[in-house]
């Protein structure tokens, strides 16, 4: 029953396909580190953080935490990328070509009175991707 509700309230699935550029490491001194993936200004998908599985070369699909936006509590008017954290494997990421799966909205982007406040969202994105994922698996 409650993936049924959560199939109706949250499940999305799109695929983003794309190559891992250089971020500004911000997101390795927030300890959340981030390999971030261009996307154009107007794809068809809505800026958010989404729960996601993540595939590259032969490796088996990684849970994912996705940011898609601008970065609002950084940037005035930044760039718009798909960023990805992986949760349970570092790797370094640099130049390989991943597939991104998004699942399930999490929440949208916003804009975050300052980097402290930016890391206590992040910790509760990481779990609740957990058990957004757990309760899709199940
Ligand atoms: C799961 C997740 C959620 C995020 N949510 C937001 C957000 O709501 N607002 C925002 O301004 N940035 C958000 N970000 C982006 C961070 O600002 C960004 O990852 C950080 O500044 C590091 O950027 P860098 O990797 O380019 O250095 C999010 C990133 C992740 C991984």
């Amino acid at each position: 029953m409650t993936t049924l509700l959560l199939r109706r309230r949250t499940l999305v699935t799109a695929e983003i396909l794309g190559v891992v550029e250089h971020g500004d490491e911000r997101g390795r001194l927030l300890g959340f580190p981030t390999a971030n993936l261009p996307i154009e200004p107007d794809a068809p998908i809505d800026d958010g953080v989404y729960a996601a599985s993540v595939r590259w070369r032969h490796h088996v699909p990684h849970l994912a935490a996705v940011s898609i936006g601008t970065r609002p509590t950084v940037y005035a008017a930044g760039r718009r990328l798909v960023e990805v954290h992986l949760l349970d494997v570092t790797a370094d990421l640099y130049g390989e070509t991943l597939r991104v799966r998004l699942e399930a909205l999490v929440r949208p982007q916003r804009r975050f009175p300052d980097l402290d406040a930016l890391r206590g969202q992040l910790a509760d994105d990481v779990a609740a991707v957990r058990r957004l994922l757990d309760t899709i698996a199940a």
